[in-house]
């Protein structure tokens, strides 16, 4: 599982949100990987409407529909085609009691959650609700050169051990300087279950070829 994140950088602004998303779906389709794609929330509707493959928000609020000026619903981000969402991003971190309510709105909602984490042992505290994935993102790596799974493959390691001991159910992800097949093979081998990325994707020259060096090959 490969989930690429937009955020918010200028490359996916506008029109070309729909443009990356229609590479990846393109990918995805070509390899069989389990492709999913973040775009920024107000290029959400328009690019899950244009591809097949699951679109998640790369955030949600723990506000119920109504009076919330500004802020953006877990029922909005289904209504306009996400599958799933990010939560506590560490660009964009929750108190945890938001994120217990979001993963329960969310589970209710049939909206997949992925909870991203800063440390195993936060990650574990996170696996006590139940999440569907917990990413783990040291957030000194991320936007950076080196992947986790090279800086610091202990922390990917421990958090499977320490999410799996709490709920064998929730499913680990890491990501942080993912650039490459070769991290990716390297999360796997670490007890990951797929990789979250953004920049090795999103910044890269050649995004269709980024994305075809990630994608792990048969056998
Ligand atoms: O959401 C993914 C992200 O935080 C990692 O970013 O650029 O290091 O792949 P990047």
């Amino acid at each position: 599982m490969i989930i690429v994140n937009f955020k918010g950088y200028p490359e996916v602004e506008g029109a070309k949100a729909t443009a990356l998303a229609s590479i990846c779906e393109d990918v995805a389709r070509r390899t069989g990987a389990a492709i999913i794609v973040c775009p920024p929330m107000v290029e959400l509707s328009k690019v899950a409407s244009s591809v097949a493959i699951p679109v998640f928000a790369q955030h949600v609020d723990a506000k119920a529909p109504g009076s919330i000026t500004g802020y953006v619903s877990p029922q909005s981000v289904k209504a306009a085609g996400a599958k799933g969402t990010l939560l506590n991003h560490a660009e964009h971190r929750l108190p945890f009691p938001e994120i217990a309510s979001l993963v329960e709105t969310c589970r209710g909602l049939g909206l997949i959650s992925v909870v991203c984490a800063d440390t195993a042992e936060s990650a574990a505290t996170i696996a006590s609700l139940s999440p569907d994935y917990i990413a783990v993102e040291p957030p000194e790596l991320i936007g950076g050169d080196v992947s986790v799974t090279t800086a610091d493959p202990q922390v990917v390691r421990r958090t499977v051990e320490l999410v799996k001991g709490v709920d064998p159910k929730v499913r680990v992800l890491c990501g942080a300087g993912v650039k490459g097949g070769r991290d990716v093979r390297a999360a796997l081998a670490l007890g990951a279950e797929g990789v979250l990325l953004a920049s090795g994707v999103v910044k890269a020259k050649d995004a269709r070829a980024a994305l075809l060096d990630l994608v792990p090959s048969e056998g």
